[in-house]
């Protein structure tokens, strides 16, 4: 759901909670620090054709917001704006042609953008019941980074039983995600992340960490598996990292790009960290005869550039709800933050705080 641009109320932080009838909405006015986030109201939205309307418990905070409060992410529709690509909460009424069977269901959705706010209106295909023992906070955390651990493990890079990954930002909501359905696989995994998260993911499935800030990754990707390289990464730092994981691929090894958080070394916008990593991006290596001679792949991932593919989205999500159900897959909801504090929720993520998802909840 692309927010309504309508002009809306600004609200003192400390006085939102006293208000109940209008909708609250977290915009990002204009780039900037973590402070630019506004708590606005605006009239409750009523649900067009084919939609359903949500009344949100818990809202999933991503790293593309974080780039687009920055001003670095090329997707996000023009300030002001409301991010947020997914929500959890009950379904309160459905607009024409949909299922009125929805109404008072327990549900997560997938939002394009809009998804910081108390009142959702989405398309029916985008919903999706939780089963009895997932709550609001679990369902908010599970479809960004589930479905795009997904679609790099298995959709795309199709990991094996006895295969090894690594996975970069380990210690984050993709990371987790991809760790748990990697582990499932019966895959090897070697994580990078910051030394405060290593005894929880030791203890929750990575077989061996990496201090990147420290080590050199590629050094010990080679150590740790006495030379013979990785079967699959999963790299969202980008820039030079992209490089180094390429040259520690074994043969049949595939690269997964699915970000540049490189590129967002301060609470604003550092122009020329976003070059260095443009600059260190692998640009001549991945040529058609040196992945030809080589037995190597690369690939991307953009989920939010997949919504002209609902269906097999929808698909997916089905898939991983079953094995959430079977207790396969469990989000590490690591922070709630309420929506007052939405700034606080965005700079403990920059601090690299966060020990897996970060909720707002309103
Ligand atoms: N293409 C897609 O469809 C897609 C979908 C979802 C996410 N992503 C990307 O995947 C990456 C991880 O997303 P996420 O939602 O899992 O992240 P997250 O839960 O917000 O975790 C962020 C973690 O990334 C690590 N990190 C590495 N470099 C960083 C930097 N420059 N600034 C701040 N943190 C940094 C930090 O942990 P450590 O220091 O412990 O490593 C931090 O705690 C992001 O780049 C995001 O844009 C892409």
């Amino acid at each position: 759901m692309v927010a309504p641009r309508v002009a809306a109320a600004r609200v003192p932080l400390a006085a939102s909670r006293v208000h109940t009838i209008a909708m609250k909405q977290i915009y990002i006015p204009k780039a900037g620090p973590p402070e630019v986030l506004e708590l606005r109201e605006t009239k409750d939205p009523e649900p067009a054709a084919g939609q359903l309307r949500i009344r949100v418990e818990a809202t999933g905070i991503n790293f593309a917001d974080i780039m687009g409060r920055l001003g670095i992410y090329p997707d996000l529709p023009k300030m002001p704006v409301v991010p947020g690509y997914e929500v959890a909460g009950r379904v309160d009424a459905v607009g024409q042609g949909a299922d009125q069977r929805w109404v008072g269901k327990d549900v997560l959705a997938m939002t394009r953008f809009g998804g910081y706010a108390d009142v959702v209106c989405v398309p029916e295909i985008q919903v999706f019941e939780r089963p009895t023992a997932m709550s609001a906070q679990d369902g908010a955390a599970l479809p960004v980074n589930y479905i795009t651990a997904f679609q790099l493990t298995v959709v795309m890079g199709s990991l094996r039983k006895g295969d090894t990954v690594l996975v970069h930002s380990a210690g984050g909501g993709v990371g987790i995600a991809a760790t748990q359905i990697a582990k499932h696989i019966g895959a090897r995994v070697i994580g990078t992340a910051s030394k405060s998260k290593h005894e929880y993911l030791r203890a929750n499935g990575v077989d061996d960490l990496i201090d990147y800030r420290t080590e050199d990754f590629e050094k010990r990707v080679l150590e740790i598996t006495a030379g013979a390289g990785v079967e699959l990464i999963l790299d969202a730092v980008g820039g030079e990292s992209f490089k180094k994981g390429y040259r520690v691929l074994a043969p049949t090894g595939r690269l997964g790009m699915f970000g540049m958080s490189s590129a967002a070394t301060d609470k604003k916008r550092n122009v020329a960290s976003l070059l260095k990593t443009v600059a260190g991006m692998p640009w001549l290596q991945f040529n058609p005869p040196a992945l030809l001679n080589a037995n190597k792949g690369v690939f991307g991932v953009n989920v939010g550039h997949m919504w002209d593919q609902s269906a097999r989205i929808a698909g997916w999500m089905r898939e991983l709800i079953t094995l959430y159900a079977q207790g396969v897959l469990r989000p590490h909801v690591d922070r709630v933050f309420p929506f007052e504090d939405a700034a606080a929720a965005h700079h403990y993520i920059q601090d690299r705080k966060n020990l897996g998802k970060v909720l707002l909840a309103p």
